[in-house]
């Protein structure tokens, strides 16, 4: 089926933005917090509802178009077939709950695979970075330039501090050298953030361990925009209906530190 990119791209704005104002207006209510997979693993009463908001609205302005959701309110998307949202309503529950600051909305539509639009809303910020296949990616508006090659010496990687201390699942010594080599680490807690950062050239590489379709989704497709490159740790391409470990970043530094350390890992 076609599709009108124009009226969905519109629509993704809008909503986006009409959710970011839901939750700003929530932070004087009393969150309903529960607990997912772990008791470190948050997910709120917001969640659910921006979550529902996104569903039942594509549902009825796109009745064929499918919904892969964090939260479970869309559909059981097992194959990229026809157009897919995918969506995480507050990416970083964990800032929002404690912190009211550095979470965002993310989603990507997909169609027969191929991300046509990735949006990141960071809400407290007002910050709304979008992208559009073959038509570049922009922070409100703005077009960001193309990524340019960064000295692993000049580089901030992004990277969450569990992974440097001696763990069961990955071979951490290997992170050592490389944090010694690079300017400086930074850890948002939003991967969402973190991928737009590097879109916009705050970041030059982001790793992490597990992710969901939904946490990189929207984010690949604005990396990808502007030359980055968006993998597992070994350098092939990510599934879409799987979780994987990921690694972002602009190209040289991708290049680089995929073959020299994450390579050994
Ligand atoms: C989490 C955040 C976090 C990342 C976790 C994700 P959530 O998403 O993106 O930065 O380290 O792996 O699950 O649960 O807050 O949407
Ligand atoms: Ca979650
Ligand atoms: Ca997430
Ligand atoms: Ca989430």
């Amino acid at each position: 089926m076609e599709e009108n990119w124009l009226e969905i791209d519109e629509f993704a704005k809008s909503s986006i933005k009409e959710a970011g104002q839901e939750i700003i207006d929530s932070f004087d209510e009393v969150l309903k917090i529960q607990t997912k997979s772990n008791v470190n693993d948050l997910v709120t009463n917001m969640d659910k509802q921006i979550e529902k908001l996104f569903v039942e609205k594509i549902k009825d302005l796109f009745p064929h178009h499918r919904v892969m959701g964090e939260e479970g309110f869309g559909d059981q998307v097992t194959d990229m077939e026809g157009t897919v949202w995918i969506i995480d309503p507050i990416d970083g529950t964990m800032n929002f709950v404690h912190q009211q600051r550095n979470f965002a909305i993310s989603i990507g539509v997909y169609h027969e695979g191929k991300g046509m639009l990735g949006y990141i809303y960071d809400v407290v910020s007002d910050d709304l970075y979008h992208a559009k296949k073959d038509e570049g990616a922009y922070l409100n508006g703005e077009k960001l330039s193309p990524l340019k090659d960064v000295p692993l010496e000049e580089a901030i990687l992004s990277l969450n501090a569990t992974w440097l201390v001696p763990n069961k699942k990955v071979n951490h010594e290997v992170f050592v050298p490389l944090v010694h080599r690079v300017r400086g680490t930074r850890s948002y807690g939003s991967a969402a953030i973190e991928l737009a950062y590097i879109a916009a050239g705050r970041l030059d590489g982001y790793i992490t361990m597990r992710l969901a379709p939904w946490d990189f989704a929207g984010g690949k497709v604005l990396i990808e925009e502007v030359g980055g490159v968006v993998t597992d740790l070994n350098g092939s391409e990510l599934s879409m209906v799987n979780h994987s470990p990921v690694f972002a970043g602009n190209p040289s530094v991708h290049r680089e530190v995929q073959k020299k350390y994450l390579s050994k890992l």
